[in-house]
């Protein structure tokens, strides 16, 4: 990524640099996620001037600036929650526009917000399914909107397992009772439940400690690591900001 104008600069590959992920990507792997010359103004106020970023297969890629230099606003453009005034974005080389996250999700690109990863009021599992739920099959689902809990509820334990959640023992716990590491987990888990190829996370750790940050960006390479977590053929990737 580069954009000169306002200070956000690449922290750097950290998959190529081990940093985070202790693994290296190819330079020659395709780019999954590009986005070129993106410029995003709010009135007379410019927060991307020609912002790039790339993200290969397999990378987990950290993005860094100082507070106000334009990372959510970057992350909003790819995420779909912000239309740029000019500039690309491709997904597998291929140009795409997204009007809305909805466009976005559809090619498989999730996000955990900064502000907005969780609604503390409800459980995990009602967390996890937030605008997905599942409902029963035949009439009592079509027309009473009846949701199947018992299938919610076994998807979003063995997710949790998959992902080794160990300390969430109890899914029916209203996520405000949860550590702000607990809570970003949950976020996490919710961002990759559903065969999503590409997480990007605003950032993750902003409010935790030391430990906890550690945690989430354990639980980061796992879910770059782990092909098995939902379709073994659809290895994740993340972009984490
Ligand atoms: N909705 C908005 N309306 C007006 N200005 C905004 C809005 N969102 C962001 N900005 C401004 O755009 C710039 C970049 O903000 P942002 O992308 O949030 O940066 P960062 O995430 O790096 O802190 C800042 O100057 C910020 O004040
Ligand atoms: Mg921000």
């Amino acid at each position: 990524m580069s954009n000169p104008s306002n200070n956000v600069l690449p922290l750097g590959r950290l998959s190529a640099k081990g940093a985070i992920s202790g693994k290296s990507v190819s330079s020659s792997s395709p780019f999954i996620l590009e986005a070129r010359n993106v410029v995003k103004r709010y009135g007379s106020v410019t927060a991307l001037a020609g912002a790039d970023l790339e993200l290969r297969h397999g990378e987990i890629l950290g993005v860094i600036g100082d507070n106000g230099a334009g990372k959510s606003s970057l992350i909003r453009a790819v995420s779909g929650a912000l239309v740029p005034d000019s500039g690309e974005i491709f997904i597998d080389g291929a140009p795409v526009k997204f009007h809305n996250p909805m466009n976005a999700r559809q090619y498989g690109i999730e996000t955990v917000y900064q502000n907005l990863a969780v609604a503390p009021g409800l459980s995990i599992v009602e967390n996890l399914f937030l605008a997905r739920e599942r409902r029963l099959k035949g009439i009592r689902g079509a027309l009473l909107r009846t949701l199947d809990r018992t299938a919610m509820n076994s998807f979003a334990k063995e997710k949790m397992q998959a992902l080794g959640i160990s300390t969430l023992q109890d899914i029916h716990q209203p996520v405000e009772t949860l550590s702000g590491g607990q809570r970003q987990a949950v976020a996490v888990a919710r961002a990759i439940a559903f065969g999503s190829r590409i997480v990007i996370l605003d950032e993750p750790t902003a409010a935790l400690g030391v430990r906890e940050s550690r945690q989430v960006l354990d639980l980061i390479k796992k879910i770059r690591d782990d092909r098995n977590l939902s379709n073994p053929d659809q290895p994740r990737y993340a972009a984490c900001l």
